[in-house]
């Protein structure tokens, strides 16, 4: 149920000032602020911020937190402003508030977009706690360049996942009830095709066919938008020229008049006075001019909109209307969530004190990172390890580290509860004692006699887990790096202590696809393990000793190389494709390198083994306007329990604009019991085999396709099947 306030009537009664106001979201100067996530963050200082709130010219502020001085800023526009609007208070919670969940990219691994839904309920829960009402996440862009920093805040490099995440993390933060008092409003970000920054760098230039907008990098946002999401962030760069932010066909024309989409669209942080760096404005009151008749809403940060639309609006230059427009869409979307009857919504004081976070929410958080993580290999069976009578080295930066557990965008995370590895491999122990941790190096530097003690130690035990990888600062916003390897001081320990021969488990710390060097790539086993959050060491120690059986697969491709990226799975097929084995000179490889993945997307290993029946289909041709059913019956032959992400993939054969060489289109995480089998059935229709044409209009075309139904994006064998013309005849 929203309020009853008549917005017509309110903005009615609103001064030119009053409406501007509204469209601006300013750093929380005032309540306990993460200022170290932002430049410049304390552009207005807590003394003219409260002058804003008390004039009613100030519609929402970010990124402080905490419900009693939340309260307090909200008593001041309730009843201190003229018109008594009440203010929208948001923040970066990406992935968790105190309970800090695995990364999203991690998330993604898990192949469970309920998973990702329970943790943002968990979040909006935590956070409503703390005088929030809205949130700048799900990040919904495709990462297809693992150069890219800001990998690590998505669902990785497929449409499909990414659109599924979406919608499953808006329903998680939204509720059931927007104006519940834990109901938080999730904010789609950012729009658009920010994940195709070219080579990777942040913030840079985007250059895309229309088509792939709208096939690759658009679905995601339409997905969370049908789930009931209601503010859209623009992002900061541009596309084909046309920055983001003042982007009329992004904001207007695809957003609300293709999409319908009714709520709210802001800025990403000054990205609207960054149009004149792009060289898009002359000066801010052009900046101001541009985004706002191009279809922003508010502005974050940079004021303006502030300083100069009384000016646009007297000099013709921005329509009252449009503006009148905008002003409306926020009121709205607060009038949605419940703030005008109920203002102190996710204000309540809780009469105990604030309780930083909840500790039932610690189960949510290990699951959560024990589903993340993705065992790339597992040679003769080294994993699971024994809880005793085996001596266990832990060597790595990473093995006592405390500052490199949350990963990137967490900005509130309680790190005094967080679970290192140390400590939660040591209480999995039968004997703490048995487990020997040595750090080897620094995460960029060597340590005098490190190398010579971590391989004293690995010589000295029975199985070693080396904690390699990158640290947080590596990864997350303008963290673009060129070279994706571990770095140099950490390879040459990795080298040392492979040549011990002692059987060597990695266990990867990660916010990006790595390049793995062959030292590494030549370890027994290998886990994925991202940033998984509050509970680390406990998740690991449970995957590691055999509690749980690692089910994550790879929401992004691993490269042989640096230099293959971009690398993703389902890029279009060349005219001379690469024929792993066969004849290999004029075809598209590269000198150094296939071109392939080394571990593909959809990848990853469990403590059982599946094995996949033959694919059935319901019949060999799809009919126009009917579905297809595909089906395999999947079987554990394994010795233990363990989960299968049974993936379905298409291509079509020929078509009138090249075709990737797969697409991911529907997928089932399913749980089977030694020799336990179970039939997997999906259904298509030619929606899923839509694409954008030549001339940039939504077509399925008729004829041959290929589907695999497939434990990874390169396994399995294809079956056909036909998609028949429409009875008239039209394609
Ligand atoms: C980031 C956004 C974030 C905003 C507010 C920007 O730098 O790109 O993702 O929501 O800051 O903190």
């Amino acid at each position: 149920m929203s309020d009853r306030v008549d917005i017509d009537a309110l903005l009615g009664r609103m001064t030119l000032q009053e409406k501007i106001g509204q469209l601006s979201v300013l750093a929380d100067s005032i309540r306990p602020f993460a200022f170290d996530v932002n430049p410049d963050s304390f552009q207005w200082g807590p003394q003219r911020t409260r002058e804003l709130i008390q004039a009613g010219e100030v519609g929402a502020l970010f990124n402080g937190v905490g419900a009693a001085e939340g309260r307090e800023l909200q008593r001041i526009a309730v009843e201190e402003s003229r018109l008594g609007i009440p203010l929208l208070l948001g923040a970066d919670v990406i992935h968790g508030m105190r309970t800090v969940f695995p990364i999203p990219l991690g998330e993604a691994a898990s192949f469970e977009p309920e998973l990702a839904r329970r943790t943002a309920r968990a979040a909006a829960v935590e956070a409503t706690r703390e005088g929030l009402h809205w949130t700048f996440a799900p990040v919904v862009d495709v990462a297809r360049d693992q150069r890219w920093g800001r990998v690590a805040e998505t669902t990785g490099e497929d449409t499909y996942l990414a659109s599924q995440f979406a919608a499953a993390r808006v329903r998680g933060f939204q509720g059931e009830d927007l104006t519940a008092n834990d109901s938080l409003l999730a904010t789609l970000k950012h729009f658009a095709a920010y994940g195709a920054v070219s080579a990777g760098l942040d913030y840079n230039t985007v250059d895309l066919s229309p088509q792939t907008l709208h096939d690759v990098h658009l679905p995601p946002f339409k997905a969370a938008i049908d789930a009931g999401a209601l503010t859209v962030m623009s992002s900061f760069n541009d596309i084909n020229g046309v920055p983001a932010t003042a982007n009329r066909d992004l904001l207007t024309g695809i957003l609300r008049e293709q999409w319908g989409f009714e709520g709210f669209v802001v800025s990403d942080y000054t990205s609207d006075f960054e149009l004149i760096a792009h060289g898009y404005a002359a000066d801010e009151k052009h900046a101001a001019q541009l985004s706002l008749n191009a279809g922003l809403d508010m502005s974050m940060q940079s004021g303006v909109f502030m300083d100069h639309l009384a000016t646009l609006v007297a000099e013709g230059a921005v329509s009252l209307q449009t503006l009148d427009a905008a002003v409306r869409r926020i009121l709205d979307v607060k009038a949605r969530m419940g703030m005008f009857d109920n203002p102190y919504r996710s204000l309540v004081v809780p009469p105990e004190g604030p309780a930083p976070y909840l500790a039932e929410h610690d189960a949510l958080a290990r699951d959560a990172a024990r589903r993340s993580v993705v065992m790339l290999k597992n040679a003769s069976d080294v994993l699971p390890l024994r809880k005793s009578g085996q001596r266990i080295a832990l060597i790595g930066p990473f093995a006592r580290d405390r500052e490199n557990l949350a990963g990137c965008w967490n900005i509130f995370g309680d790190s005094t509860r967080e679970i290192d590895l140390e400590t939660g491999l040591r209480a999995a122990l039968d004997d703490p004692d048995s487990l020997t941790v040595v750090e080897g190096c620094e995460i960029e530097d060597a340590i005098e006699g490190g190398i010579e003690a971590a391989v004293a130690a690995a010589r000295d035990a029975e199985a070693v887990l080396l904690a390699v990888g990158e640290p947080t600062r590596f990864t997350g916003e303008a963290q673009s790096r060129t070279q994706i390897v571990l770095p140099a001081a950490q390879q040459a320990l990795v080298e040392a202590v492979i040549a011990t021969g002692t059987p060597v488990i990695v266990l990867l710390r990660n916010g990006r696809a790595l390049a793995l060097s062959l030292a590494l790539q030549a370890a027994d086993a290998i886990l994925v393990t991202w940033f998984l959050g509050s509970q680390t060491g406990h998740a690991l120690a449970d995957l590691v000793f055999g509690d749980h059986s690692p089910s994550g697969r790879l929401p992004i491709s691993f490269p042989h190389e640096s230099g293959q990226q971009p690398y993703y799975y389902n890029h279009p097929s060349s005219g001379r494709p690469y024929q792993p084995g066969g004849f290999e000179a004029f075809r598209t490889r590269w000198r150094e390198t296939a071109n392939t993945a080394l571990y593909p997307f959809g990848h990853g290993l469990t403590y059982t083994r599946f094995e996949y029946g033959e694919v059935e289909l319901s019949a060999p041709q799809l009919e126009w306007d009917e579905t297809l059913a595909v089906r395999a019956r999947i079987a554990n032959v394994g010795t233990r329990g363990g989960e299968e992400v049974v993936q379905l993939y298409v291509h079509d054969r020929v078509a009138s604009r090249v075709r990737p060489l797969r697409e991911l289109k529907g997928f089932e995480k399913i749980a089977l019991a030694p020799g336990e089998s179970r039939i997997v059935e999906f259904r298509l229709s030619r929606h899923d085999l839509q694409f954008r044409g030549v001339d940039n209009r939504p077509i399925a075309e008729p004829g041959l396709f290929d589907l695999w139904l497939a434990p990874s994006a390169t396994t399995g064998d294809p079956v056909s099947f036909e998609l028949r013309p429409a009875a008239s005849g039209a394609g």
